[in-house]
């Protein structure tokens, strides 16, 4: 028996990385999934739908932009109309954004940050809460960042969307407590290889040297914290293991459960070693 039978998630960015685990993840327990991403359907139903249905689970695939208000409107009464209901939502879509400064950056390039990464979650919440106060039940759970509580230099869009993730979750989570629907943020670590694109992105614009075996090497000093050149954005690690989606996935897998239903507002940090 899964931890989610008979359950219905709506998953964005479900394509690859954090949104692919979370969904692969829930379908395993039991949920049906209706997924969606940029990539056309025909790609995300024979890679991320088709290894769905290999592992037993029912999955309803979009290509979707979630920053516009249409196609989310349309995704979600689809759903609806396919799988009856929808009890958790995951709002797992985030773009990184430029990484330049402010003075520097373009009112377009913000813009375009904040409405992958915040309007998305508006748009997502906006369209399934109806359903979940309709049946007093639901499970909301919105992606942030560890930036979304520690600055990150030179990414103040990024930082901005991410921070402003939690502050909607526990509003969100104030709002709708009382239809018997919790809404949490999740915030992962950098994990190796996207912080270390995106340190290149800033040794780019800044003009600084990136060693990057050292970089890769402050990813993993567990052992040694003096090993700091990774520090910029690195997930310390203390437990020595990688992180990624698959420790995301763990704890949405419980925020999206039954036990899981008097724990709202928060804000939980994936990942081996972020602590703020
Ligand atoms: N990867 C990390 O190190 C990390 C760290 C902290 C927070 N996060 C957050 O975790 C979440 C997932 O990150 P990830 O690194 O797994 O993502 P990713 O970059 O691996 O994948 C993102 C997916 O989103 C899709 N996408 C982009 N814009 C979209 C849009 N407008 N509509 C629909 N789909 C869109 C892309 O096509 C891609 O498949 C994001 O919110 C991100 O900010 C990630």
């Amino acid at each position: 028996m899964g931890r989610l039978d008979g359950k219905v998630a709506l998953v964005t960015a479900a394509g690859r990385g954090h949104g692919e685990a979370v969904a692969r993840r829930f379908a395993k327990e039991g949920a049906s999934v209706a997924i969606c991403d940029l990539i056309p359907v025909q790609v995300l139903e024979e890679t991320v739908g088709r290894q769905i249905r290999a592992d037993g689970g029912q999955v309803l695939c979009f290509q979707t932009d979630v920053a516009q208000e249409d196609p989310v409107k349309q995704m979600v009464q689809q759903t609806l109309d396919r799988f009856g209901t929808i009890d958790i939502l995951a709002n797992v879509v985030g773009i990184a954004g430029p990484t330049k400064d402010v003075w520097d950056m373009s009112l377009a390039e913000w813009q375009e940050t904040l409405a992958v990464n915040l309007d998305s979650v508006f748009l997502g919440c906006k369209y399934v809460l109806p359903e979940m106060i309709r049946k007093q039940y639901g499970r909301v759970i919105n992606f942030s960042s560890g930036t979304g509580k520690q600055p990150l230099s030179h990414r103040t869009p990024y930082a901005a969307s991410k921070m402003a993730v939690i502050g909607f979750t526990r509003t969100l989570a104030a709002d709708v407590g009382r239809y018997n629907i919790t809404a949490n943020a999740i915030c992962p670590g950098g994990h190796e290889e996207r912080s270390l694109e995106l340190a290149r992105g800033r040794a780019e614009y800044t003009g600084e040297a990136l060693d990057e075996e050292a970089f890769r090497l402050g990813f993993r000093a567990t052992q040694d914290n003096s090993v700091i050149a990774g520090r910029w954005c690195a997930d310390e690690g203390f437990t020595n293991k990688a992180g990624g989606p698959e420790d995301a996935a763990s704890i949405a897998l419980f925020l999206a459960s039954e036990e899981a239903g008097n724990f709202t507002g928060q804000d939980i940090n994936s990942g081996g070693g972020v602590m703020w």
